[in-house]
């Protein structure tokens, strides 16, 4: 047992292997004891146990198909009733890689289901009990096609612009109430993901891919420093902050009672 003080329990999803299984091992030695949410109810054991043995923290497991209503309300009660609870992971997601007109929509429906809906819902579970405890934290896992959906499949983009726009909102909505959000964009990491994708991670190209355990530590250190948008391998944070004063720049004109004068048209109706 480590000397690191208690933080409280993390949930993590999706944390059977990759991203989340990282997670769930960094939180841990980090004195946060873990509830850990998928399907693989073999692979939550051997993590279990693996890491209860080398941190001493507790961790038990949740077996859920976060797809299935019934297994997810299940999951939503564990946030909603669970005091101890005071950081979310919404790691669990699936990917996609082939174009729109190659991709099947049910599989495309399926990924909204868990990338979207889950997390959504899982989201609504957990903010009310943060803001009636005073503080919790809500760390999302979207990705760099959250802002570039043209590289993968779009629909994934779509998901994962989402989840990074959901994010925003949640820290305008909640800083002030002690709660915090940020949104993680992994570019490639090597895990599972990509096979499943339909990809396998060998045929990307070496430099473009990092370690799930550099990405994990990268994304940790950004929540320490505060940031909402962390993406761990973007080497200058200015690029991204020019990014966001742009959007910010559009804000007071992104509504107007009249249409913007390269459309012309008040001279078209005038002209009528
Ligand atoms: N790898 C990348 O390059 C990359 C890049 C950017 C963003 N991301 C994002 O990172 C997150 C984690 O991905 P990863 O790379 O770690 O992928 P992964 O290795 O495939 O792991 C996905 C995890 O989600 C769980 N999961 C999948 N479907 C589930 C369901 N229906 N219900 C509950 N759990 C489910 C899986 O466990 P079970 O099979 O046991 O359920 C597994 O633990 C995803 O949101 C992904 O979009 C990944």
């Amino acid at each position: 047992m480590s000397n690191t003080p208690f933080k409280g329990t993390a949930v993590i999803t999706g944390a059977s292997t990759g991203i989340g299984a990282t997670y769930a091992e960094r939180l841990a030695r980090r004195g946060y004891d873990l509830i850990v949410v998928a399907r693989n109810r073999a692979r939550l054991e051997q993590l279990a146990t693996r890491i209860t043995n080398e941190t001493g923290r507790s961790v038990e497991i949740v077996t859920a198909d976060l797809s299935n209503n019934e297994d997810l309300r299940r999951v939503e009660n564990v946030l909603r009733t669970d005091a101890s609870i005071t950081l979310l992971v919404n790691n669990a997601g699936l990917g996609a890689a082939l174009p729109l007109l190659n991709s099947d929509v049910d599989t495309m429906e399926a990924m909204i289901r868990l990338n979207v809906i889950a997390l959504t819902r899982l989201t609504y579970a957990i903010a009310p009990a943060f803001v009636a405890r005073g503080g919790g934290s809500i760390i999302n896992i979207a990705s760099i096609a959250g802002v570039a959906p043209e590289i993968l499949n779009g629909v994934y983009g779509g998901t994962k612009s989402f989840v990074v726009a959901l994010t925003q909102s949640l820290r305008h909505e909640l800083a002030d109430k002690g709660v915090r959000a940020q949104a993680v964009l992994p570019g490639a990491t090597r895990t599972a993901f990509w096979d499943i994708a339909g990809q396998p991670v060998e045929n990307l190209p070496e430099q473009i891919v990092m370690d799930a355990g550099d990405m994990v530590d990268a994304a940790l250190a950004g929540f320490d420093q505060g940031e909402t948008i962390t993406i761990p391998s973007l080497p200058d944070v200015a690029d991204w902050n020019r990014f966001e004063s742009a959007r910010q720049a559009l804000m007071p004109n992104l509504s107007r009672s009249t249409p913007a004068a390269r459309f012309h048209v008040t001279e078209a109706a005038q002209a009528e």
